[in-house]
């Protein structure tokens, strides 16, 4: 009998988005006449299609695929070189040195944040905030990990803080922040890479959402942030910046300078771990896929995002005005496509949730689906379209 890994009974039920769509189809079911009306702002998927130059790319590579002279099989498993190039190019824009070596390609954050798990033993104590994007603590739960939390309130505008009174040896970062919106400013990421040097641990640094920053002041990269590439691995997508969810691009940045001792005097390289792993379980993202991403990158390429990222801020923008107007206070929607608002008059999230959806049809996110301290917020998104997010306001001004 194969002995399990048990640690499994251990990760909650994912009901959150289950949840969500139960109650809107027992909803649909008691109230048939509304069922129309239903306008969906909980969802973290976009709207938009994919960009003029990812759509010719793609059609470019595919017809390259059908010529024997410029077909491609298995491809490199840390990605093309031209791919690479093409993402620290996009860094050196930003003001940001990453060699392209650095950078591997993946099929998605999502994988490469729960893969990275492997990489360290179970006697690590890994640093979670709370509230968070579950995939953090669901695969370090897997893995039998020990996790502590630290709160994201709004004391401390949901952007928790190192506690030096605290050891952890890894800790997840989110910025700007899903479920929050909050988003880290250069000191408080200051502050986070000293204490990662200081007590030799590793920060895994999610920036899915950079490209929603606005605020030139703020960093779209951990590596903004000197000696960081000492102590940091950077996780980022093109999901949300290109609409690539169904498309899968992601890239992880592990520097050569991640050297960390190991328990018989010697040390281990990161880089050169995660090279191995990859090797071993990845045969690569699709050359397709690699050369549409590619496009996104150039300056040309990004424009076109930021048009649509644009036209998501204005949502973000008419969901910041009706919060602003009924004085319900909020983080996000500025350099973030989340945002996370404190349920009106003393509401749990649950509760609120069906007040919305009974009394305004509008679908959001409860905030205790991502922690404890979500249990009283609530989490809009700005990725539906215009005339939905419009309406969905207009009703909501009108409520309570
Ligand atoms: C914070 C964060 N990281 C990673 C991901 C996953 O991105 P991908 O689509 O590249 O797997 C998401 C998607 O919602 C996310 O919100």
């Amino acid at each position: 009998m194969p002995k399990l890994n048990e640690n499994y009974q251990n990760v909650k039920d994912s009901y959150l988005f289950a949840e969500i769509a139960r109650r809107v189809k027992v909803y649909e079911e008691t109230h048939p006449e509304k069922a129309a009306d239903i306008i969906r702002l909980g969802i973290g998927d976009v709207t938009l299609p994919l960009t003029k130059s990812v759509i010719e790319a793609l059609h470019e590579a595919v017809d390259s695929q059908a010529v024997s002279e410029t077909f491609k099989g298995y491809g490199p498993e840390q990605g093309y070189a031209f791919a690479q190039e093409a993402i620290a190019d996009y860094y050196a824009r930003n003001g940001v040195e990453v060699k392209a070596t650095d950078i591997f390609i993946s099929d998605g954050a999502k994988s490469d944040t729960g893969n990275i798990t492997e990489l360290f033993a179970k006697d690590n104590v890994v640093l979670v905030p709370d509230p968070v994007y579950p995939v953090y603590v669901d695969t370090n739960t897997m893995d039998g990990k020990n996790i502590i939390y630290m709160n994201g309130t709004k004391e401390n505008d949901f952007l928790p803080m190192p506690d030096e009174n605290v050891k952890a040896d890894i800790i997840y970062l989110c910025s700007p922040n899903n479920p929050t919106g909050a988003c880290y400013n250069k000191e408080q990421l200051e502050a986070w890479v000293a204490y990662a040097l200081k007590n030799d641990a590793v920060i895994l640094y999610d920036s899915a959402y950079e490209a929603f920053i606005t605020d030139p002041t703020l960093p779209r990269s951990i590596y903004a942030i000197e000696g960081a590439k000492k102590c940091a691995i950077e996780f980022c997508s093109l999901s949300k910046t290109a609409g690539f969810t169904g498309t899968r691009f992601s890239y992880t940045v592990v520097p050569e300078e991640l050297v960390f001792e190991t328990s018989n005097g010697g040390t281990l390289s990161l880089h050169n771990m995660w090279n191995r792993r990859q090797c071993t379980k990845f045969n690569g993202t699709p050359y397709i896929i690699q050369y549409a991403g590619a496009k996104v990158f150039t300056e040309e390429g990004m424009k076109e995002c930021q048009e649509n990222i644009g036209y998501y801020r204005e949502n973000a923008r008419m969901i910041a005005e009706t919060l602003e107007k009924k004085g319900i206070s909020f983080t996000g929607g500025v350099n973030s496509p989340y945002i996370w608002f404190e349920c009106p008059k003393g509401m749990e999230s649950w509760e609120f949730f069906d007040y919305l959806l009974e009394n305004a049809q509008v679908v959001g996110t409860p905030g205790a689906g991502f922690g404890e301290n979500g249990k009283n917020y609530f989490r809009l998104t700005s990725f539906g379209k215009h005339e939905k997010t419009k309406e969905a306001m207009e009703r909501f001004n009108s409520l309570f």
